[in-house]
């Protein structure tokens, strides 16, 4: 089987040595222990853990029928959701998507809302589906996150009033709580078609279930190979796993607070902001963690090189490699030769690439920032489902190793508490009393 690899060698010898990655290893292999038996802090969110073997065909079947109902009625459908509910699709959408996708012919464009508080982002998404054949996927554990039901409020009304009401309940889908939740609630009285995002399946762990497997079938993928990846993943042993994750907590140990996952492919950076959740809500409590931050290369060497290079030696660098691009285009030759590039006429342009990385990989260690290295042979369904549940599995290894609970997100609560505070929601009474009288108000 062709898999993703993980090496580490780069980030041996300066910070680090292998014997204090070796020593973390018991701790790796107890955390993995603490996660199969459900043994371990936050054990009833452990529903990804055999997530991706325990889907069947039919359900897989039932998804695209539903995503191919969606694409023969729609140009454009929009997946509201936000955080755990919005991250893992787009990142995989736009790993696999033509970089141009959105200037280019298509059946069906997948696109995005529910995902910030922009007035005028929900005014040009408007804008743009006036009059046109859309549809709703939305997509919410709780059923009452603000960002996505503002979004959900104003597009709902507008596809009613642009198909009536009996058509849009055909168009739009409801991705939810299997009992709870006020989006529960409307779709039954909607008579929406609907999903179930498992109870214990937290959002930052949820691609692999409808919420992203619904809005990845609509754009136009193959969501059989991304589960047949995640389970090759599942089934595989845990060595890449423990390296992974024993390296970084390592690094983490010896001052290394700051994770730079870096890529040289520009399809690769929401899959960076998916990784970005999935390690950030799950580590950084208790007032530790790692911060997980990323850079697109060569893109960022050009703005964030410099700090990277000779900055604060408080980073390390976890590099995705993609083995094989999915097209071919060469370097021409130019007769005036002015910009003086003969010299790499006739090379592809990914070959350029893979020696800026492997350039960029050295220099960064010759300054001082330990490597990790990911190879992905491709960005295919098949390797992205891989790497999803290779980054997922290493997430709760490490997160147990730093000895916090991976799996719940107390923190995210504080800026809401205060926003409903602000806004006079009812049954925030004190709080807006006491935020007022701190405010001067
Ligand atoms: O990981 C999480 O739990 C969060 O990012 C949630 O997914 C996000 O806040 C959206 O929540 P909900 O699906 O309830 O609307």
């Amino acid at each position: 089987m062709s898999k993703i690899q993980v090496n580490n060698t780069a980030a041996l010898g300066q910070v680090i040595d292998q014997e204090q990655v070796a020593a973390l290893r018991p701790a790796a292999e107890a955390a993995a222990l603490k996660l199969e038996q459900g043994t371990g802090l936050g054990n009833d969110f452990l529903g990804w853990l055999h997530l991706p073997s325990s889907i069947t065909p039919d359900f897989l079947n039932d998804i695209e029928a539903t995503a191919q109902s969606l694409r023969s009625k729609c140009q454009y459908v929009v997946t509201i959701g936000i955080g755990g509910s919005y991250l893992g699709a787009k990142a995989v959408i736009e790993a696999l998507a033509d970089n141009f996708a959105a200037y280019k012919p298509a059946t069906t464009h997948v696109l995005f809302a529910g995902n910030n508080i922009g007035e005028d982002y929900l005014y040009d998404l408007i804008d743009l589906l006036k009059g046109k054949q859309f549809g709703i996927i939305v997509i919410s554990k709780s059923g009452t996150t603000t960002e996505p039901s503002i979004a959900f409020r104003l597009l709902k009304d507008m596809l009613e009033q642009q198909v009536g009401k009996a058509e849009a309940a055909t168009r739009i889908v409801a991705v939810t709580d299997a009992r709870r939740g006020a989006l529960r609630g409307l779709a039954t009285q909607e008579g929406y078609k609907t999903y179930v995002i498992p109870d214990n399946v937290g959002g930052r762990f949820s691609v692999l279930t409808p919420v992203g497997l619904l809005p990845i079938a609509v754009a136009g993928y193959d969501i059989k190979a991304l589960v047949e990846g995640a389970v090759e993943m599942e089934k595989a042993g845990s060595d890449d796993i423990f390296t992974y994750a024993t390296t970084r907590n390592a690094l983490y140990r010896a001052g290394r607070k700051i994770e730079l996952l870096v890529n040289f492919n520009p399809k690769l950076h929401y899959f960076a902001e998916w990784w970005k959740q999935l390690y950030g809500e799950s580590e950084g409590k208790d007032h530790k963690g790692i911060f997980p931050a990323a850079c697109d290369f060569t893109t960022d060497l050009h703005s964030m090189g410099q700090w990277i290079q000779d900055g604060e030696r408080t980073i390390y660098e976890t590099v995705i490699s993609v083995g094989e691009p999915a097209h071919s285009v060469v370097i021409p030759d130019d007769k005036a030769n002015l910009d003086g590039l003969n010299f790499i006429a006739g090379k592809h342009v990914d070959y350029v690439n893979k020696m800026a990385e492997l350039g960029t990989r050295l220099a960064h260690v010759d300054g001082g920032v330990p490597n990790l290295l990911i190879t992905v042979p491709a960005l295919k369904e098949k390797y992205l489902g891989q790497l999803i549940y290779f980054f997922e599995k290493a997430c709760g290894v490490s997160g147990y190793i730093l000895d916090v609970n991976p799996f719940n997100q107390p923190g995210v609560e504080a800026y809401k508490k205060n926003m409903f505070a602000l806004l006079d929601k009812p049954g925030y009474e004190a709080e807006s009393k006491a935020i007022k009288a701190k405010l001067g108000k």
